[in-house]
């Protein structure tokens, strides 16, 4: 697409001195419906320098500029000039570009290798991986995706929560009532129930909670016991977490959690000191942020110990030191929208200039619907259980419109795993939403199935076919009519990825894919395709050809898989 904007401003420079082809091409819009054409200038800015109106200037343009080549026709309309392009050039671009490209069709190098750092996920160690988690870890995985198609340099980082006063606590109750075997058994649900007990225990004797703390400081001492209690909490809770990413096919690039800034905080707060930022406050230390209309940002407490924010301020400085990141994300539910905002400005009144390079992305949280269930006692549904059973869901599925179908195991993993994510990204991100499991697993509908299933169908009409598929077709026939909205359809998958990126919302991807198979769904069902004449049957074919590569490159930036038979 971006080659007709190149033709067309090219034809409008020869008549417009007064900008440059970069400021044209920056001008050009496609008009709200389709009668308009395909592409529209609008001739509002040049009204001063031709010191004219802007509909007379767009009457006067459309009448010297010849359609020809890429462009069939040229009209004025208001202010607008509308070019109508050449639709068959147009499918043999699109087409062309798809099947050469592959996999790679829609990627740019726009990024020139620029590093992007994005902290996803990010769970609490000897905590639940639970259902509020997976959408920082999804989004978080597609923006990785959508940012590496575009040519950055994306470092994927899990800011694991495995630091502060909680690990007192725990290392308290384990001594107290734990049992190795049990948290070997089942690490994380006995982890937390040893941290509920402890509440419950410390409501009657407050004097746990300084035990707490003293358990905590001899681990920020380096005390051996509490080290190695620590160290074990920490290994089981990611063999736990493991899991999970391996259903979900998500890898990090770094793990350095928080307990990873233990000794890297001191300097952090020196500068503070030096810079005349910190400020005692009951005891506490913090910088003021008032005149910013926030409450003051917390960096120690009475006995000294760091908190939250203390290790957030020494990561951005590390991530900067290290990666020397053009962008540093942090995909992270709303509730911490504070957080970051006094994060960013106490950096910024550090005077680190990049602190303008750092970015919360912030989502709603997910509410689950009334009646699921949870398999494991208590209120939090873990999330390895939900994917489990969205792949137990869709064996059934899939068993029962096909018993004989073969590998199972992994379309149902590819579907039902690729369902729940499909179901996180198809929401903006900032909504609210309500988990349903027959949302999830309906493969009728706007779901990740439905997409799924178009693309395992184009699959299917190609090994149907049983003959090579080319883009050496006659285009006139893909000029018009389904065929064509397809195509358009198709041609602006690079300008999604660019739109997703920008407002770092993957759902914009979602929306694209659903189109995508809605139009082919439409052709498909309106136009045969293994027809006797072999012009048409071949032209077809490489519209399906295309329409199959280009689903499985949308969701590819979702982190999902394109079966090709379910
Ligand atoms: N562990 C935190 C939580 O579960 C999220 C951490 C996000 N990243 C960060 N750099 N603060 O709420």
């Amino acid at each position: 697409m971006q080659d007709f904007k190149i033709a067309i401003a090219n034809c409008l420079k020869e008549k417009i001195e007064d900008l440059t082809l970069e400021e044209i091409v920056a001008l050009i819009e496609v008009p709200p419906n389709k009668e308009m054409g395909d592409f529209a200038f609008p001739c509002f800015k040049l009204a001063k320098v031709f010191r004219k109106a802007p509909n007379m200037i767009a009457a006067d343009l459309a009448e010297n500029i010849e359609a020809k080549g890429a462009i069939s026709k040229v009209m004025p309309l208001g202010g607008y000039v509308n070019f109508f392009v050449n639709k068959s050039q147009l499918a043999e671009t699109v087409i062309n570009d798809v099947l050469t490209k592959k996999e790679k069709y829609g990627h740019t190098d726009l990024g020139q290798d620029k590093a992007v750092v994005i902290d996803f996920s990010s769970p609490n160690i000897a905590k639940p991986f639970h259902i509020g988690h997976i959408r920082t870890t999804v989004i978080g995985n597609a923006l990785y995706k959508i940012y590496d198609s575009q040519g950055y340099n994306v470092v994927r980082v899990n800011h694991l929560g495995d630091y502060g006063t909680q690990f007192g606590k725990l290392i308290v109750a384990f001594k107290l009532w734990g049992s190795k075997e049990a948290v070997e058994a089942n690490p994380i649900p006995e982890l937390l129930k040893l941290y509920v007990k402890f509440h419950e225990e410390a409501e009657q004797k407050p004097e746990m909670e300084d035990e707490a703390r003293a358990w905590f400081t001899k681990l920020e001492n380096g005390d051996e016991e509490a080290k190695a209690l620590w160290q074990w909490f920490r290994d089981e809770s990611l063999k736990e977490f493991a899991r999970v990413y391996d259903l979900l096919d998500i890898e990090f690039d770094s793990y350095a959690g928080e307990s990873f800034y233990s000794d890297k905080m001191g300097v952090v707060i020196d500068q503070l000191k030096e810079k005349g930022l910190l400020v005692q406050s009951q005891g506490t230390n913090v910088v003021d942020l008032e005149q910013y209309n926030m409450p003051p940002a917390l960096i120690t407490k009475n006995d000294g110990s760091t908190l939250y924010m203390t290790r957030d301020l020494a990561a951005a400085i590390y991530r900067k030191n290290t990666y020397d990141f053009d962008k540093c994300i942090y995909v992270v539910g709303s509730q911490q929208s504070l957080h970051f905002q006094q994060l960013f400005k106490v950096l910024e009144l550090m005077g680190y200039e990049w602190s303008k390079d750092l970015v919360h992305v912030p989502f709603g949280m997910v509410a689950l619907e009334e009646g699921t269930m949870s398999t494991r006692k208590g209120r939090v549904v873990f999330l390895e259980d939900v994917l489990k059973q969205a792949v137990e869901k869709t064996k059934e599925i899939v068993l029962s419109k096909n018993p004989n179908a073969k590998n199972v195991e992994q379309i149902a993993k590819q579907v039902g795993v690729g369902a729940v994510v499909f179901q996180e990204l198809s929401n903006s991100r900032i909504k609210d939403y309500t988990f349903s499991w027959s949302r999830t697993l309906s493969f009728e509908g706007e779901t990740g199935p439905y997409v799924q299933y178009t693309h395992a169908r184009c699959c299917a009409v190609l090994r149907k076919a049983e003959e090579e598929v080319t883009a050496d077709i006659n285009y006139d026939l893909l000029s018009e009519g389904d065929g064509a909205e397809v195509l358009k359809v198709i041609g602006s998958f690079n300008k999604a990825i660019l739109a997703a990126m920008r407002k770092n919302e993957p759902h914009i991807i979602t929306r694209f894919v659903l189109d995508l198979a809605q139009a082919f769904n439409k052709f498909y069902h309106d136009n045969p395709i293994l027809v006797d004449d072999v012009e048409v049957r071949k032209a077809r074919l490489a519209l399906v050809a295309a329409t199959r590569q280009t689903i499985e490159n949308a969701l590819a930036l979702l982190g999902m898989h394109a079966p090709e038979r379910m």
